[in-house]
């Protein structure tokens, strides 16, 4: 069994005026360029988590593709390692592109693999709706594509979001190998403000 040490009430008080004293002269270390703000002022009270499911459609073929190849694979690896396709892709409520369309996934992808099929994705989700319009969520990870469910880091945030982290899981709903088209579920978890 631990012993309890009993502490005094002026032990007790000698502790709070000493850390009153380190607080006070942390907290007052200046600089011109640098202050502490309160987050209360900022409305930084209370983190949520919010989750978003929204489908996101990738599409190469027809006269308006949302996904364009800007660098070919400059090795013939059958991973095509090195390639890269920039995105202005509809995120949408349901499942099909006729779908609410809810926002825009801007951004790139790269084949960053050589030994499987695996891309480096980079993508602002950009919301347009109610009162997200014009809020973003940044996407940065590791997308194994033919993996069931992959999970990628959300890094960052803006207007509603920022602050934001979390994750997504992502899983093919739909997938045309001629045309390279597809129809993502993107699962979004969030902590933010
Ligand atoms: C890729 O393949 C093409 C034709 O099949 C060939 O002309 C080219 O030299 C190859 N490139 C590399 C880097 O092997
Ligand atoms: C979103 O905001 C833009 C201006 O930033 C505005 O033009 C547009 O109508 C808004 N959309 C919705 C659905 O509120």
């Amino acid at each position: 069994m631990a012993k309890v040490l009993p502490i005094s009430s002026s032990q007790l008080s000698i502790f709070f005026i000493l850390s009153f004293f380190t607080i006070t002269f942390v907290a007052g270390e200046s600089y011109g360029y640098a202050r502490t703000l309160d987050r209360k002022l900022y409305n930084l009270k209370k983190e949520k988590l919010s989750h978003f499911r929204l489908f996101w459609h990738d599409t190469y073929s027809g006269k308006n593709p949302s996904a364009v190849k800007v660098v070919s694979s400059p090795t013939n690896s059958s991973t095509l390692f090195g390639a890269i396709s920039m995105i202005d892709d509809p995120l949408t409520e349901g499942p099909e592109l006729s779908s609410k369309l809810v926002g825009k996934a801007q951004g790139m992808y790269a084949s960053a693999a050589q030994e499987e099929f695996g891309l480096m994705m980079v993508m602002n989700f950009v919301f347009m709706e109610g009162k997200y319009n014009g809020s973003t969520i940044t996407i940065l990870g590791r997308n194994k594509v033919f993996s069931d469910v992959r999970e990628m880091p959300v890094i960052g945030g803006s207007g509603l979001f920022r602050y934001a982290r979390g994750y997504v899981h992502a899983s093919t709903s739909k997938n045309d190998m001629t045309t390279g088209d597809a129809v993502v579920e993107y699962n979004i978890y969030v902590l933010h403000y």
